[in-house]
């Protein structure tokens, strides 16, 4: 059941075989992924041998097998969870009625749009991402760029399985779309704002995986939960490549911090001028990075009222982050839930339906967790001694989506004025100066086992293999 079927042209484990018109359209687009993964994905490294993981089975232990494969010859490929016997829907309105194996008609413009939405940011941050591989702190974290850049093409072959399968000719149109689009082009941007941002350098890959896949993460859960089966046992499977790129960001910004730490500490220093000459990050840069990661991202729950939000849930297409485990009645009429709002000069709350307010609820479940990871790694700082906290800004800190867009915020939360933001807008977020500065440290380090000087090594290497293992052969 689980087995994925490597034999055929396309790896999958849906019985591609059975459904000749499907396999054939997808056998058409195959070639054109290729010719974009060709000409967007990783820029000059076609021909390197990476060690990464593929997708064997889609049992929670032991699904990924490791070798050397040259990224072009990746088995991208269909894989779903197995599904639920008599699987239950189990919020909205259609609650306790059995979970959809096909699309309903009047639901499918919303789950196409759904699908279109989560799609389409797989290939964005790929061509997000492309030109890293050529300033790579050391080969381990060339190969994790890698992995996180083939997985993000097979979350691409994920939706269009669905479009293919369940929209017909509207689904092929998207799926052709979808390879179009390009990240931050005028004249056809990817959806999403946060994906036609520039991921210019390896402190924002790492704050882009930590906080921007992390957003995938709550995304694809709470599609994990939708009446349309073959959407929840998707996004599960989904979910279990995200982890990967979820640590590739928390890890990598933590061996940022520990080798600034390090370098504090021999120096005995906090001034950033010195800390920027031995060639090391400094931490109040580090926090502008991480207030616009996390600003940016936020944005991409939506607005704080939303009618589609309420559409989506009561209708079953979109849940919330672990529906299953929540008690209440998980149909939500006549709750409500507090939002925030700019008011003479001051943020209030206001309460507002709980069904308006599901994307403020999801955005608040994203919040929590990523405040978790910060923890973290101000544990790094505290272990090295030095008296300085990192901090996730307040929600209302740069936003350009739903009632706070526009409204000048401080990262403590306090309005403030159009001069006062752009006075200290330098203190807040990246300013050319640091971007530059950054953009400086990134140079090529590929001997196995070295690591530029502004990264520490990880504890530990991939597969339990030593961290000077030759993670990438070059051509
Ligand atoms: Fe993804
Ligand atoms: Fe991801």
């Amino acid at each position: 059941m689980s087995a994925i079927n490597y034999s055929e042209k396309i790896p999958n484990n849906v019985n591609l075989d059975e459904d000749r018109t499907l396999k054939r359209a997808l056998e058409q687009w195959q070639p054109n992924f290729l010719g974009w993964w060709d000409d967007m994905g990783p820029d000059g490294s076609q021909n390197f041998d990476v060690y990464l993981r593929t997708a064997v089975s889609v049992d929670p232990q032991g699904w990924a097998q490791f070798g050397h494969v040259k990224m072009p010859d990746y088995r991208w490929g269909i894989f779903l969870n197995p599904a639920e016997a008599d699987r239950k829907i189990h919020f909205g309105d259609h609650k306790g009625e059995s979970a959809w194996q096909d699309v309903p008609g009047e639901y499918r413009a919303n789950l196409r749009r759904i699908i279109v939405t989560q799609g389409d940011t797989e290939p964005a941050s790929v061509e997000q991402q492309r030109h890293l591989g050529l300033t790579a702190p050391s080969q381990y974290d060339l190969r994790n760029l890698f992995q996180v850049n083939v997985e993000e093409g097979r979350h691409l072959w994920a939706m269009v399985y669905l479009l293919h399968k369940y929209f017909g000719r509207d689904g092929r149109e998207e799926g052709e779309a979808l390879l179009e689009r390009r990240s931050g082009q005028q004249d056809n941007p990817r959806i999403l704002q946060a994906f036609n941002e520039q991921t210019p350098d390896w402190l924002s890959f790492f704050m882009f995986t930590y906080f921007t896949d992390r957003d995938g993460k709550f995304q694809l859960c709470a599609l994990a939960e939708s009446s349309f089966d073959p959407l929840a046992r998707t996004t599960k499977f989904m979910l279990t490549e995200e982890a990967h790129h979820m640590f590739v960001g928390e890890s990598g910004v933590s061996r940022v911090i520990n080798r600034t730490c390090q370098v504090m500490n021999e120096l005995k220093t906090d001034d950033p001028k010195k800390l920027r000459e031995a060639g090391v990050i400094d931490l109040p840069t580090i926090q502008r990075y991480l207030n616009f990661h996390f600003s940016v991202t936020i944005d991409l729950f939506g607005a704080d009222e939303s009618s589609n939000a309420a559409t989506f849930y009561s209708t079953g297409l979109k849940g919330r982050f672990e529906e299953g485990k929540r008690t209440d009645d998980h149909q939500l009429r006549g709750q409500t839930y507090r939002v925030l709002q700019a008011k003479d000069g001051a943020l209030v709350e206001k309460e507002v339906p709980m069904l308006n307010a599901l994307n403020e609820v999801l955005r608040d479940d994203y919040i929590k967790d990523s405040v978790a990871g910060v923890e973290r790694w101000n544990k790094v700082i505290e272990k090295a001694g030095i008296p300085f906290r990192l901090k996730t800004p307040h929600k209302a800190f740069h936003r350009n989506i739903g009632a706070l867009a526009g409204v000048k915020v401080s990262p403590e939360g306090q309005v403030v004025s159009a001069a006062e933001w752009a006075a200290r807008q330098d203190e807040w977020l990246p300013s050319a100066t640091d971007r530059a500065f950054v953009q400086g440290l990134m140079g090529r380090v590929v001997e196995p086992g070295k690591f530029a000087n502004w990264i520490a090594p990880p504890v530990m290497g991939i597969n339990r293999q030593p961290v000077d293992f030759e993670y990438i052969r070059f051509a």
